[in-house]
């Protein structure tokens, strides 16, 4: 059985000071959890390293990674640095496709550039409002898999996690409902098991994202489909995170 997965994703919030007190604070309140739930914090790169060393039990994830392992390109850390300290990095946030031009090609390469550095990518997919409006929810979803996932083997594939965001909910916006989570999540699943095969989709943990809160993470966790969540806003507040680690104790099947 999967062990669940719950992931706190910073954003560019906390000073290094405040990155490493809530890392503790997360890492004492959800000790009792550690059996069943798996808890990775992704502070801003500045943070990675102070938080990595204040904290014993919980991994830690970076937000974003490069895909050449060392040279000349100013201001970027590659998987391979990354790789000494994290253990996860996600990969083609939305916020990186829109704000930053990331394609699904470059996706592929920096997930690629993950398993290739020891990290477990966690590849975010989903829909704008306006793709989800217009009828091309699969569509994309199928896009962005069938080019971003197709430089991985199916071993990688089974070490790999895939969050569904859909653009529209994240940051406070609309949550995505239940059903619309397992619709999703299923076509997500489909795709992997048609480029990967059966044994494969069984092993690759799938997580919903966007303004999941300690009130929405109990629904989402009590689906099927759901084997974790990636958090932003709510991952800032030592309380809200800890009581949705929780619920995704309490909702382990
Ligand atoms: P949110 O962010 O929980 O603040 O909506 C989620 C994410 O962007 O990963």
């Amino acid at each position: 059985m999967r062990n669940k997965l719950i992931v706190g994703n910073w954003k560019m919030n906390l000073s290094v000071a405040e990155s490493t007190d809530l890392a503790a604070r997360v890492e004492k309140g959800v000790a009792k959890h550690l059996g069943s739930v798996d808890v990775v914090l992704c502070p801003a790169f500045i943070a990675v390293a102070s938080v990595a060393k204040a904290i014993k039990k919980l991994p830690v994830g970076v937000q974003n990674v490069y895909f050449t392992d060392h040279g000349a390109f100013t201001g970027e850390v590659s998987a391979a640095q990354a790789g000494e300290v994290a253990s996860y990095a996600i990969v083609g946030h939305s916020e990186r496709r829109h704000l930053f031009g990331e394609t699904n090609e470059l996706v592929a390469r920096k997930a690629a550039a993950c398993l290739r550095n020891g990290l477990t990518p966690i590849i975010c997919v989903g829909e704008t409002q306006h793709e989800r409006e217009d009828g091309e929810t699969k569509q994309v979803i199928n896009d962005q898999l069938a080019t971003g996932l197709t430089m991985l083997t199916a071993e990688d594939m089974a070490k790999t996690v895939i969050a569904y965001e859909p653009v529209w909910a994240i940051g406070g916006g609309d949550h995505a409902s239940p059903e619309q989570v397992a619709k999703a999540l299923t076509v997500i699943r489909g795709v992997v098991r048609e480029m990967f095969g059966e044994e494969t989709v069984g092993s690759s943990r799938l997580l919903y994202g966007g303004s999941v809160d300690a009130d929405s993470a109990g629904a989402y966790m009590g689906l099927e489909e759901v084997d974790g969540l990636l958090v932003g806003g709510a991952s800032l507040n030592d309380h809200e995170f800890n009581a949705i680690v929780k619920k995704a104790s309490d909702g382990k099947k």
